[in-house]
């Protein structure tokens, strides 16, 4: 199984959730059954490392970022992930807009299974510089993906 975190820019929230969940789920020990990556919807970072903020968050938490540079989603994406899960409603509209008709991958939104969230954008630190306020927000989130992406393999 295949996941795909997106973002505007690919620096801020879509690698501190991917990194997040890459440590999730090895922990749940399904390091060989679910494979997760990140992507932008936009070109403004393509090649980029993570944010500085939220380099320090995954250091803080001792998360590894595993070399990451940004990247823009692309058509052949939304056939190679089986979920691509956007982290507001901008991201939202812009991979509805990006998908190539019939694709593969189910487009869902971060919260779309944390109880009493759905519908709940994680905060972007781009404007905020409140990248602990992403990662609590993510934190909260992830843990219900996991539960219900293990429900998925079975
Ligand atoms: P991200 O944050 O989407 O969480 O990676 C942003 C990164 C870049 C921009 C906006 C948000 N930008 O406008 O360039």
């Amino acid at each position: 199984m295949k996941v795909l975190f997106v973002c505007l820019g690919n620096i801020c929230r879509s690698p501190m959730a991917e990194a997040m969940f890459v440590k999730e789920v090895a922990d749940a020990g399904l390091a060989d059954q679910i494979q997760v990556a990140s992507a932008a919807t936009s070109n403004y970072e393509i090649g980029n490392r993570p944010h500085p903020g939220t380099r320090q968050i995954l250091a803080k938490y001792d998360l590894d970022d595993r070399g990451h540079r940004a990247r823009q989603i692309t058509d052949a994406d939304f056939d190679a992930y089986d979920y691509i899960i956007g982290m507001d409603d901008m991201n939202m509209a812009d991979l509805r807009r990006l998908a190539p008709e019939g694709s593969h991958a189910q487009v869902c939104a971060i919260n779309d299974h944390t109880p009493g969230h759905e519908g709940e954008e994680v905060p972007d630190p781009w404007y905020t510089h409140r990248f602990q306020d992403t990662y609590d927000s993510l934190n909260r989130a992830l843990p219900y993906w996991l539960d219900y992406l293990r429900g998925e393999l079975k």
